[in-house]
């Protein structure tokens, strides 16, 4: 299918937007380091532009250590030279923009790595000093400072603080102040008070924005305003814990004015900028906020991705989820799988873990406590994933779903790199697991990556790999194919209404054109409606059958 080039001007793509989160150092290699990097995605523009998707995400490609997977940015104004060049960036937002591919990269706010040139200042700066004032630098407690200024914890383990020595001033050479990381110790927070902090920002998204992007995910979005008043409230969860704006810590009233001004900024533009919260705030009208036109636009909706497969849970999701976009005045998003979180082939294959923390103890044991049912898994997120994306709104699909990859749930200990396994003191994996190169070609060294891959690919990417899928009846690339083609022609009004009941098994809605989803999320086969007409059906996530449709599985019927 050939796609007019990103030219015209409509402010509103991302409404209804298919985006594809591309995670770029598991994408592809075109150096043999054994590391994604940029060339290997523009290479790959004609399998992107052939699956349907009308944007890319990339995750970060910015220098870093990698202390978090690129999430620690070193500079937020280059491209790591493992990944290639700022030049490599413009030729790969050219060739996206010639295959009509809009580009979202991905901006992280709350913290920095602490090799960026401001915290290497703020480290050889004395205490009180602006330099660090980008940050949060504090005294600790006790007769001597040496206990952390609060008892916060990090995500991914330990405490939230870390003391430094000091390189300046009467202590020098001595533990001195600590700083905040709400993350890995490498992830130092930015303190958003700070007005020359909102200030360079704006300049990074100016010089994205200037480079031809499209958009922006927003790294942690819920974070950046804190309540640093002393003494620190005390807080050892790390979750939301009121929905009022007056937790210390997350989706305090403040955050909105940061994101009223980043709106200025990507208002400068015709059209004006996209941009996606990532804002893990599980009170949906709380969670809005991010998305109104005069913030970012939209914010990620994780509601079905923290569901299991069940007709009243997904139905409920789906309509409370659009009621409250459409009040926000932005339109609604979808999410099954990212790379942070185990894939939903997986998680539909272990009933009974739902959970993070069941989650984290079935990756514990390799994946086989309790054991998968992957052909079921399989066949639930295909059917998952069409109820989807028949939904008004726009999806997110992170890279490889297309090919319906599992969780690589049995990487060996050595290979693993995500700092929460570190941290954690190796009780808890992380989410290496779902970061794995993909397969892209069956019998290709590294399965076509390009060098010896980063995490090590499982001999199953064989059967998976999209050499095998492409052109393959049936297969979940093909499906996917299939799908993005058919979601453009038909898409429609953002509204739905359901046919089925609430409570039924089988669910069913219409779009306002008359394109009609319908699943069985019963294991059993059920009857079809009797005004449904097999011929109508265009795609099905499953084999279809004659006056039925078959366990686990969805129909999209055109009108
Ligand atoms: C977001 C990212 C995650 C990262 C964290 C810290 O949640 O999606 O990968 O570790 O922020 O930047």
């Amino acid at each position: 299918m050939t796609r007019p080039a990103v030219s015209d001007p409509n402010p509103t793509w991302w409404r209804q937007a298919a985006v594809y989160q591309i995670y770029p150092r598991s994408f592809a290699d075109t150096t043999g380091d054994g590391l994604g990097d940029l060339p290997g995605v523009t290479a790959h523009m004609n399998y992107l532009s052939a699956l349907g998707i009308d944007a890319i995400w990339l995750s970060p490609f910015y220098p870093s250590a990698l202390a978090d997977g690129g999430y620690d940015v070193d500079d937020y104004r280059d491209v790591d030279p493992r990944l290639g060049t700022l030049a490599d960036f413009d030729a790969l937002v050219a060739a996206a923009h010639d295959a009509g591919i809009r580009v979202i990269v991905d901006i992280v706010p709350n913290h920095s790595s602490d090799r960026h040139a401001w915290f290497q200042a703020a480290l050889a700066a004395a205490p009180g000093s602006p330099e660090r004032a980008r940050y949060h630098f504090l005294d600790g407690l006790g007769a001597d400072g040496e206990l952390p200024p609060s008892d916060w914890i990090s995500h991914f383990g330990g405490g939230a603080w870390t003391r430094v020595i000091e390189q300046r001033g009467p202590n020098a050479g001595r533990p001195g102040q600590w700083y905040l990381h709400l993350f890995a110790k490498e992830q130092p927070d930015f303190n958003w008070d700070n007005p020359e902090v909102r200030e360079d920002f704006h300049t990074t998204l100016r010089f994205w924005a200037d480079r031809g992007v499209d958009g922006f995910r927003v790294d942690v979005a819920h974070a950046l305003a804190k309540d640093m008043a002393l003494p620190l409230r005390s807080k050892t969860i790390l979750d939301i814990e009121v929905d009022d704006g007056t937790d210390p810590l997350f989706d305090r009233d403040a955050v909105h004015d940061i994101f009223a001004g980043w709106r200025r900024v990507l208002n400068e533009y015709d059209p004006p900028k996209a941009a996606v919260a990532e804002a893990w705030v599980p009170f949906t009208n709380r969670r809005l906020k991010y998305a109104r036109p005069t913030e970012l636009g939209q914010a990620f909706n994780f509601d079905l991705l923290q569901a299991p497969f069940d007709a009243v849970e997904f139905r409920a999701i789906a309509e409370k989820c659009l009621v409250e976009a459409d009040a926000s005045g932005a339109s609604s998003t979808w999410v099954f799988s990212n790379h942070d979180v185990v894939r939903h082939p997986s998680r539909y294959a272990v009933d009974g873990v739902s959970t993070r923390e069941e989650m984290e103890a079935w990756l514990m044991s390799g994946g086989t406590v309790p054991p998968a049912d992957l052909e079921r898994g399989l066949r639930r997120a295909r059917a998952a994933t069409l109820f989807m994306l028949g939904l008004p709104g726009s999806a997110y699909l992170f890279q490889g779903e297309e090919l319906g990859l599992f969780e690589v749930a049995d990487l060996p200990e050595d290979a693993l790199a995500d700092p929460t396994w570190f941290r954690s003191n190796h009780r808890v994996k992380g989410r290496d697991g779902c970061r794995v190169p993909l397969p892209w070609d069956a019998t290709a060294a590294n399965f076509g990556f390009g060098g010896p891959p980063w995490l090590p690919q499982p001999d199953w990417f064989a059967h998976k790999a999209a050499s095998v899928q492409d052109g393959a009846a049936g297969s979940t690339l093909e499906m996917y194919r299939a799908a993005l083609s058919w979601r453009r022609k038909l898409q429609a009004e953002e509204s739905l209404a359901w046919v089925s009941e609430p409570a039924a098994t089988v669910s069913r809605y219409r779009r306002p054109n008359g394109w009609e989803v319908i699943t069985n999320f019963g294991k059993a086969p059920a009857a079809l409606p009797s005004d449904v007409v097999l011929a109508k059906v265009v795609l099905s996530s499953g084999e279809p059958a004659a006056s039925l449709i078959p366990g686990e599985t969805t129909y999209w019927l055109a009108p």
